[in-house]
């Protein structure tokens, strides 16, 4: 009798990830959940048995790269027959059907079902196409333990809520990723306690709007300042960032915890997106330009050293040159020190695109984006260029890509910093001088 050996090999799961922050750390809980079936992470494509596209619809640029890997992945599957491909995330949700209509997509599952994804898994191998796009008010993965893709990485993600309430006329969110939830903050503490012991020197605390946060504890709530107070002091080793903040909800109270405590970053990121109260009530952003421009100095005094980041889009309906002079002016006057910038895409499904006229014409877009883009690098340029001189604690991520005798870091007001290597490891702080810089990137030299 002949005897033949069988090697099991545990299948394998190749993730790409696109869009916001909080699709990395999604992506994360949807490993976190396949590795208990079983799956284990693998950073080569040829090596894997199933590959998940984290998706992004937030303009359609994000959208039309999805379609174009999609594409790639049908040649690919057309050699490698048992290759299981799934789409989630925002795309995910937004177009369901559409996207299972793909001869390349085997699963498709929104932000909300990754729970279901083992079950839509054996749908899949059995030939059949695995659709779940359940929106849920209370699912945030409690219990799931995520598990890390990016192995190298000290800076990492936590998502404390989830979804968005707040409809700004032009945004697809709210449809994606539906009602706004928070996470029990016990279970936060119980994933930085994990990630703090792995490695993780830097923390950023992930929600479409943080300020928002809300846990009622018996009587108690807990909004947002009282959490990133009780995390600050239960981990005094760990630098905490979070984002995104909303204008409405940035409060003095959040503002006196930031400055209160040297663990968390002096940087506070805070989407404006225009200038013109016009055009703000139009995308029902909820305040005004003079509102935007009274936090922005509440933020100034009680946290000199706090730097400001932004967003900004340009060619919104019925957006005229006037209101988008107004967007410069504010620019010039706030000083954002970087800035996220956009044109308008309409989303079907918006307010927008169903009352709105996108009325804008795409070549007059292009060039008020051209010119938003040339203020910002201009400002950002000079306020960097203020800063040669000054010392900075920095905080090592590992070498430069571009070169081995340097190495990167951020400092706490989120500059990214390069440097000689002095046999530096990454999670180290250290002190360092500046004595360069570009619109994008300090050079400096460590004072030891
Ligand atoms: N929750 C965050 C950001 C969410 S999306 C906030 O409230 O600001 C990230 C950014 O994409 C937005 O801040 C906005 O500047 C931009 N954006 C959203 N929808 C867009 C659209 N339809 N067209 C162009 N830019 C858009
Ligand atoms: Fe979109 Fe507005 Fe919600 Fe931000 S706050 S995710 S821009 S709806
Ligand atoms: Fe994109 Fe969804 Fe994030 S639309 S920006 S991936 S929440």
């Amino acid at each position: 009798m002949s005897t033949m050996k069988i090697s099991v090999q545990r299948p394998r799961l190749y993730i790409e990830t696109y869009g916001c922050q909080m699709n990395i750390a999604d992506s994360e809980v949807v490993a976190g959940i396949l590795r208990q079936q079983g799956y284990d992470l693998t950073h080569e494509l040829e090596k894997a048995d199933l590959v998940l596209i984290n998706t992004c619809s937030v303009r359609d640029n994000a959208e039309q790269r999805i379609w174009g890997r999609l594409d790639y992945f049908r040649a690919i599957k057309r050699k490698k027959r048992f290759l299981l491909v799934g789409v989630i995330g925002c795309m995910a949700e937004r177009l369901g059907e559409e996207l299972a209509a793909h001869e390349a997509v085997d699963i498709v599952a929104g932000p909300d079902s990754y729970r279901d994804l083992p079950l839509l898994l054996d749908r899949a191998r059995s030939g059949a196409k695995g659709i779940n796009v359940d929106l849920n008010d209370i699912e945030t993965y409690s219990g799931i333990n995520p598990e890390r893709i990016d192995e190298k990485t000290i800076s990492g993600f936590v998502s404390i809520m989830r979804g968005c309430n707040n409809f700004c006329t032009y945004c697809i969110v709210p449809y994606t990723r539906g009602r706004e939830r928070s996470r029990d903050p016990q279970d936060i503490i119980h994933e930085m306690e994990h990630m703090a012991a792995n490695g993780f020197y830097e923390i950023t605390l992930l929600g479409q709007n943080v300020n928002s946060y809300s846990w009622k504890n018996g009587l108690q709530t807990i909004a947002f300042p009282q959490l990133l107070e009780m995390l600050a002091q239960e981990f005094p080793q760990l630098r905490l960032r979070f984002t995104t903040s909303h204008p409405k909800d940035i409060s003095n109270d959040l503002l006196h915890v930031i400055a209160r405590y040297p663990n968390v970053c002096k940087h506070i990121h805070l989407p404006v997106q225009s200038g013109s109260n016009i055009v703000l009530e139009r995308m029902n952003r909820k305040y005004t330009r003079e509102y935007y421009l009274e936090r922005v100095a509440a933020i100034r005094s009680i946290i000199p050293d706090c730097s400001l980041t932004t967003d900004l889009f340009c060619g919104f309906c019925g957006e005229t040159e006037e209101d988008f002079q107004q967007t410069l002016s504010l620019m010039e006057e706030v000083k954002f020190d970087a800035a996220y910038m956009f044109k308008y895409s309409e989303r079907s499904g918006t307010y927008a695109a169903k009352k709105l006229r996108d009325d804008v014409p795409e070549n007059i877009k292009i060039e008020r984006l051209n010119r938003m883009i040339a203020l910002q690098n201009k400002i950002s340029k000079a306020l960097n260029q203020v800063e040669i001189g000054k010392t900075f604690e920095v905080l090592v991520e590992g070498h430069s890509k571009k070169s081995k005798n340097d190495v990167v870091g951020r400092t706490s007001q989120n500059k990214v910093v390069v440097f000689p290597d002095k046999g530096f490891s990454s999670g180290q702080l250290v002190l360092v001088k500046i004595i360069k810089a570009t619109s994008a990137t300090l050079i400096g030299e460590a004072t030891v």
